[in-house]
């Protein structure tokens, strides 16, 4: 496979011959090594460096794990790296880092620096919450965060780096087309017909961990990254549609639109380095039984639509889960789509996790229902981390309809499910915690007051 992209500004052309490099295994062994590895995995953000690209004519920054982000992914991009910042004179970032004793062994600094980077340039923070966010996907193990805190919160006052360069400088670099990377929804599925054994790679963050962690190796890959047809987001006819490949990051702010409450709930899946390279399609592709969106979707009653050369399917996205590690998915179909009814449900979500930031659930939570007399009506409860894919409530469904919350037998759970114990929760706590987080989304919706333990 042939790539080109700028790093650093420098233009970069490879043929590589093996699909599983990482972006920080080449820069490290090209003797670029500003970027460190903390944990390989996505979660500590020492290899974060900041990913550029054209859309729309205009220049859209990335957050990037360079640790489980393929070099290929970069064909047609820019990559920023820490060592961009400072080519002449140090970068006002690691000046204010320097100011604010915000590093001492320094091992995170290069990814806490690209991080703050990235706010500058994309969104600076305006408010202490919003700098949370932003350095919640880098970890520091020697200087406590309120040095780096500052420095965040104090972004709005540093100018922002010219970018605009960067669209003549990529339209410039003629970067190839390689034949794993279509360009249309069409070519996408003819490839997944002729190989059936590729892996489909979306965001990469699941797929990423399974090349550094299990080592395993692909006959070829299949990138969806460059279709557009799977990034958009429009209503149609009463339902809002969501291509597979839309980011977390870039359906925030349409689902928060419609649904408030998911914003915080979106919030706590990953980092923004996370939520800016996964995709809903890639949550619900992988069948994990604790991803977050399913219970979310499937409470929104969202239809998948799958399509072949064959044709297309569209089921409830509920019974695309048959059982663990099995989905409705044939060889050479693609997830392209999810259909969202715009009805006037009122939605209620819950993450539980052993972490606010940076962690998988435990459980999770997804309810909707019609809010009318102090009642829910009917209900659509579907949980994550109670069994083994994610699954809807339904006995209780039965007894939560128009019922007045004290009135509710909360028992009923316990036909509904019977959860498994493993590292993140026993079976016992499940069941209690699903209990619990299930009658406060029911408070939530009614009005009524929630007691909160902070
Ligand atoms: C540090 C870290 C934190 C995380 N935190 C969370 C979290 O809080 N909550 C959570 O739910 N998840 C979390 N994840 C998991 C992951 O980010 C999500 O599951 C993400 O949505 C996966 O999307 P992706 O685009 O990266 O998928 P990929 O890794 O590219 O693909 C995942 C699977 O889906 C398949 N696939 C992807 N798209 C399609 C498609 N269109 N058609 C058919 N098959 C497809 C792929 O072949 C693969 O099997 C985390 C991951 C990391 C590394
Ligand atoms: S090395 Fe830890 S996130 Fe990449
Ligand atoms: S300064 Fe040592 S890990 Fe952050």
């Amino acid at each position: 496979m042939q790539i080109a992209f700028l790093l650093n500004g420098q233009t970069i052309r490879l043929t590589l011959d093996d699909p599983h490099v990482t972006t920080l295994n080449w820069l490290r062994d090209n003797g670029h090594v500003g970027s460190k590895e903390g944990c390989a995995e996505g979660d500590c953000g020492a290899c974060t460096a900041v990913m550029a690209e054209v859309v729309d004519g205009q220049i859209q920054l990335s957050p990037v794990n360079t640790c489980i982000q393929l070099i290929s992914r970069l064909n047609g991009c820019a990559l920023i790296t820490v060592e961009g910042l400072s080519q002449d004179s140090i970068h006002p970032i690691q000046q204010a880092v320097v100011d604010e004793h915000g590093s001492q062994c320094g091992y995170c600094t290069p990814g806490v620096v690209m991080a703050l980077y990235y706010g500058l340039n994309a969104q600076p923070p305006q408010n202490r919450e919003q700098a949370c966010d932003l350095l919640a996907g880098n970890l520091c193990r020697c200087t406590g965060y309120q040095g780096l805190l500052r420095v965040a919160m104090d972004l709005p006052k540093i100018a922002r780096d010219r970018l605009e360069p960067l669209v003549e400088a990529l339209a410039a670099l003629h970067a190839p087309t390689p034949e794993e990377h279509p360009t249309t929804l069409n070519q996408a599925l003819a490839l997944r017909a002729q190989w059936p054994d590729a892996q489909v790679v979306a965001g990469n963050t699941d797929v990423g961990l399974w090349v550094t962690k299990r080592h395993q190796r692909f006959e070829r890959v299949l990138m969806l990254h460059r279709i557009p047809e799977l990034q958009q987001i429009h209503l149609d006819n009463g339902q809002l549609v969501i291509g597979a490949m839309v980011t977390y990051t870039q359906a925030l702010a349409t689902l928060t639109q419609h649904w408030p409450s998911v914003d915080r709930y979106l919030k706590r899946i990953g980092s923004v380095q996370v939520r800016s390279a996964g995709t809903l399609g890639g949550n619900l592709a992988n069948g994990s039984p604790i991803g977050d969106m399913p219970p979310m979707l499937i409470a929104l009653q969202a239809q998948i639509e799958l399509q072949s050369v064959r044709g297309t399917r569209h089921l409830p996205l509920e019974q695309f889960f048959i059982q663990y590690g099995v989905q409705d998915l044939a060889d050479d179909e693609l997830l392209v789509r999810i259909h969202v009814p715009m009805e006037s449900r009122s939605l209620a979500m819950a993450k539980l996790s052993k972490r606010a930031d940076q962690d998988i659930s435990a459980v999770s939570l997804g309810l909707s229902a019609r809010v009318e007399n102090g009642c829910l009506l009917d209900p659509v409860i579907a949980f994550g981390g109670m069994a083994g894919t994610p699954k809807r409530a339904r006995h209780l469904e039965q007894a939560l309809n128009n019922c007045p919350l004290d009135r509710v037998d909360w028992q009923v759970l316990a036909q509904d499910f019977e959860p498994l114990s493993d590292a993140r929760a026993s079976a016992e706590y499940r069941m209690r915690a699903a209990q619990g987080m299930v009658k406060r989304a029911c408070q939530q919706l009614l009005g009524q007051p929630i007691e909160v333990l902070v």
